[in-house]
């Protein structure tokens, strides 16, 4: 019986510490909505598709944004203090400081199906 309560025990908290973890993503994922992100970026790697296909040109999808981006990078570039290739981004994040750390660290979590996309 101790050994049952034990392993719920480890279940439990192992549990918990994934809602924690999942907690500052949905977050992030929320701002990116609520800011329009979605309305000029795809990300399907997390289910955020927008009406019309992305072209080469256009706004990139941000599945894999993370993969290469140093720490801090983005919400630099967000705040349009720095640049990719010489340009800097459309807009200038409209937002508290907060929402910006919480966006940027949801965003370099990106980093999905780097290898499968060819
Ligand atoms: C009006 C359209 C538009 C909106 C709205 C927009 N973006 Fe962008 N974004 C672009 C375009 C276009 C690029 C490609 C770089 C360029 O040409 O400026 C880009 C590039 C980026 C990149 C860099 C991708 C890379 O190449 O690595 C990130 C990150 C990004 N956007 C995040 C966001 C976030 C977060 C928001 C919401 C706060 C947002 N964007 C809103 C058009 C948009």
């Amino acid at each position: 019986m101790k050994v049952l309560i034990t392993l719920l025990m480890g279940f439990f908290f192992v549990g918990a510490a994934f809602a924690e973890d999942a907690a500052p993503a949905s977050a992030g994922k929320k701002i990116f909505m609520d800011k329009k992100c979605a309305g000029c970026h795809a990300i399907e790697a997390e289910g955020i598709v927008k009406k019309t296909p992305a072209t080469k040109t256009g706004p990139p999808d941000l599945s894999t944004v993370g993969a290469d981006a140093k720490p801090g990078f983005i919400a630099k570039y967000l705040m349009k203090e720095a640049d990719i290739k010489g340009k800097k981004h459309m807009m200038k994040f409209a937002g508290t400081p907060e929402e910006l750390k919480t966006l940027a660290a949801y965003l370099e979590g990106l980093k999905g199906k780097a290898e499968e996309k060819k």
